[in-house]
């Protein structure tokens, strides 16, 4: 069958990672006897130096029109970049902010799970891993502080800047509905993440989940708030199942949630909409720190493009088979640098993306 994926590779490390990504879902096409075809989209900084916008509506239409979209990552040095010091709507984020409202992805999926290899990487102490933990951050993406009103202007002689925190119950209802769909077929634990003892927002939020949580009586609910959250999550990780939290909350929690699993290069996302069109996405950003050194880890991107399989093509079996490659080229010691232990085999970019790829389709060949 065909697939029509937009891709976009983005800035920085995105075209590197995104390289991969593609490199792994060629083999899945040749092994299992799919047909990727790929279109690619500009977004972010590069856009705004090809059309002096970060998003234009014609990539906004092609993304629309694909069965889902693969994304790498936007972004220049914040601050030091020549995109920093423009309008809001102009800088690179603001194309990642106006795809996810276009295409009403309001579901972000962040899973972390702690691969046993990878327990040396992981800053935490052995008697914490423990078992180890397997856990998916829900993060509400389309609402929040990320698109209320913002201004900055002087009142009353003084700077002032203004950013609005705004949600309604049905925005919350339907990421708590998705949060508690993916509890049912997990461990049955939603814990859900706000700041209730402080915003309106935070107990607003609080009642609609308690409401939802009435039509999943299988599914144990428990409130937490976020600054317990941040270190309950070092202190003891394996309590989580699912976290249910809204946009801002969600977007620092995942970042933590990654450095546990051994690297924010490990962490994949997928953004969905009601439907089962997504965008997939790594969790982590455009690195600009090591762009163009053929040294990103690869793994969070291919991980989505499993994600994509799953989610947006009902691919299982395809999808389980790019998870076991990662699994088993980890297990056989390969490393990128920031998963890098001694002992393992340190590995550049394209070469765990090879790695990854080889290994696809191997208990065929080998049978
Ligand atoms: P970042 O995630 O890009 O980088 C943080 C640190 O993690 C850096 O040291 C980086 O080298 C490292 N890192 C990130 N991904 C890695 C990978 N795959 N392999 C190895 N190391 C990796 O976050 P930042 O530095 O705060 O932001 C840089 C830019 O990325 C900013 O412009 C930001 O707005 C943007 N950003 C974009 C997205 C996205 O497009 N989805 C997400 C987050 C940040
Ligand atoms: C992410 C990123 C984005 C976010 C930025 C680049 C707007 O950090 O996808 O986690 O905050 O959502
Ligand atoms: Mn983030």
């Amino acid at each position: 069958m065909k697939y029509n994926i937009a891709v976009i590779p983005g800035d920085g490390i995105g075209p590197e990672i995104i390289g991969e990504a593609r490199k792994v879902l060629d083999k899945v096409g040749m092994v299992y006897g799919h047909d990727f075809q790929y279109t690619n989209v500009l977004m972010g900084g590069i856009s705004i130096d090809t059309h002096g916008v970060p998003l234009t509506d014609e990539a906004l239409e092609t993304a629309k029109n694909s069965d889902s979209v693969l994304l790498g990552a936007v972004g220049g040095d914040v601050g030091n970049s020549k995109w920093y010091d423009v309008a809001p709507n102009l800088r690179p984020e603001a194309g990642l902010l106006a795809i996810r409202k276009g295409l009403n992805l309001f579901a972000n999926i962040r899973p972390a799970y702690l691969y046993k290899e990878l327990s040396d990487a992981c800053p935490l102490k052995q008697e914490i891993i423990g078992d180890g933990f397997d856990m998916v951050i829900m993060r509400e993406l389309t609402g929040g502080l990320y698109f209320g009103e913002r201004h900055t202007k002087e009142v009353d002689g003084v700077m002032t800047a203004v950013d609005t925190l705004t949600y309604n119950e049905n925005e919350i209802r339907r990421i708590a509905v998705k949060a508690f769909d993916i509890a049912m077929k997990r461990r049955k634990k939603v814990t859900s993440v706000d700041k209730a003892n402080v915003l309106d927002s935070s107990r607003l939020w609080r009642s609609v989940v308690e409401e939802v949580a009435k039509d999943y009586p299988q599914v144990m609910l428990s409130h937490m708030l976020v600054d317990n959250c941040a270190m309950q999550l070092v202190m003891n990780p394996g309590q989580f199942d699912v976290i249910l939290t809204e946009n801002m909350f969600g977007d620092i929690l995942s970042d933590e949630a990654s450095m546990i699993t051994g690297s924010i290069g490990m962490l994949s996302s997928a953004s969905m909409n009601e439907s089962k069109f997504g965008m997939y996405e790594p969790s982590h950003g455009s690195a600009p720190d090591i762009a163009g050194k053929n040294i990103a880890n690869p793994i969070a991107t291919i991980l989505s493009a499993a994600m994509m399989l799953r989610y947006s093509f009902d691919l299982d079996m395809e999808a389980s088979a790019v998870e076991s490659a990662v699994e088993q080229v980890l297990k056989e010691g390969y490393r990128t640098a920031d998963i890098y232990s001694e002992g393992c085999k340190k590995v550049t970019t394209a070469e765990m993306g090879d790695l990854i790829a080889k290994r696809i389709g191997k208990e065929q060949e080998d049978a």
